[in-house]
């Protein structure tokens, strides 16, 4: 089997200033993409601005014999989405691949979640995804070809605390990329998405908080079983090499990327899919509250579940039980 190739495609990533969206780049152009490389440059909070990120990156790849271009629109307006496209369009003439990684993180738990901690981050994560890829798409249509990967986040998709905004952001994408899927299957466009686990500044910034990076309490030496716990935790994260995503990314990327609407858990040079199951279920047609109750272990049982791939699947499914 030959290699993978990006010869004559162009593709955008956004938030590539560092970090995943960085070895996504690098990838992309070691295999011939041309890329535009996005990024604003603030903080992880999404505070500031700065444009060596950015054209740091593209200015690496063109080192290396690529061809990149830098881009410091935000992603978090409809004119910094047409704008990060536009860049696109004038280098290099078209856009075949977006990849929406932008992302920020401004944890809270729930009762203290203000407007200026969730706005912010759906409008990079949620609506950066729809304010990028909208213009796109529609070279994509004309062109009857197209690859969309959006980020999502096991934050999300399984849920952890402090993180609604973040979170709900996130499995919003996963609705986004099963309805791109359905849209763009008739224009050769393949949206799928990415639950990525890398140790990059956002990661370690979570970890901080959770005691596994940075400036951590030691152990207690008499505690031995703790200390083993974190140091293999440690030994661990540092095998989260953000470019052990990339190869994913790429694949999905690619034109013989074989699925639309899918989700994958990528991490360490392992991956693997996130589904959405249904379990087989019960049903009665004369359905009560207490039906409901005794029955709910039968609900529950995953024995025989099944991955419905549409609505109309899901229906059917329904309809057939409905109808004996
Ligand atoms: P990162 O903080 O290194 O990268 C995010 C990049 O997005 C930054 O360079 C930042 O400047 C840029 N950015 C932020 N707001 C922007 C805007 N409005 N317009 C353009 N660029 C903007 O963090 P990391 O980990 O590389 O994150 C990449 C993506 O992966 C994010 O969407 C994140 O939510 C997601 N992710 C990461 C995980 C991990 O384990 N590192 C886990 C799950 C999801």
């Amino acid at each position: 089997m030959s290699d993978l190739g990006f010869d004559g495609r162009v593709a955008v990533v956004t938030g590539a200033g560092g970090g995943l969206g960085r070895e996504y780049a690098l990838l992309l152009a070691s295999r011939g993409a041309r890329v535009v490389v996005n990024d604003t440059g603030g903080s992880t909070a999404g505070e500031g601005a700065d444009e060596g990120p950015a054209d740091g990156v593209a200015r690496e790849i063109r080192d290396l014999g690529g061809e990149a271009t830098a881009d410091t629109h935000s992603v978090a307006t409809p004119e910094g989405g047409k704008a990060v496209v536009r860049t696109a369009l004038d280098a290099y003439g078209t856009v075949d691949i977006v990849v929406n990684n932008a992302g920020i993180l401004r944890d809270a738990p729930f009762h203290e979640m203000t407007a200026d901690l969730l706005d912010p981050v759906l409008d990079v994560h949620l609506k950066g995804a729809f304010y990028v890829t909208t213009p796109a798409w529609n070279v994509m249509r004309e062109q009857g070809y197209g690859r969309v990967i959006n980020t999502i986040s096991a934050a999300g998709v399984l849920g952890t605390a402090n993180k609604s905004n973040y979170g709900s952001a996130k499995t919003g994408l996963i609705g986004l990329t099963r309805v791109l899927a359905a849209e763009g299957a008739a224009h050769g466009i393949k949206t799928n998405a990415v639950a990525p686990i890398a140790l990059t500044r956002m990661l370690t910034q979570s970890l901080t908080r959770t005691g596994v990076q940075g400036k951590v309490p030691e152990p207690e030496p008499d505690r031995a079983e703790q200390a083993m716990t974190v140091e293999r935790m440690r030994s661990f994260v540092d095998r989260l090499d953000p470019a052990l995503v990339a190869p994913v990314v790429a694949y999905l990327a690619h034109e013989d990327c074989p699925v639309s609407g899918e989700m994958y858990t990528v991490g360490a040079g392992h991956v693997a899919r996130f589904f959405v199951g249904r379990t087989d279920g019960y049903f009665n047609p004369a359905l009560s509250m207490e039906d409901v109750r005794d029955h709910f272990d039968e609900i529950r049982d995953e024995t025989g579940y099944t991955v419905p791939k549409d609505p109309g699947e899901e229906t059917g499914r329904l309809f057939r039980t409905v109808q004996g």
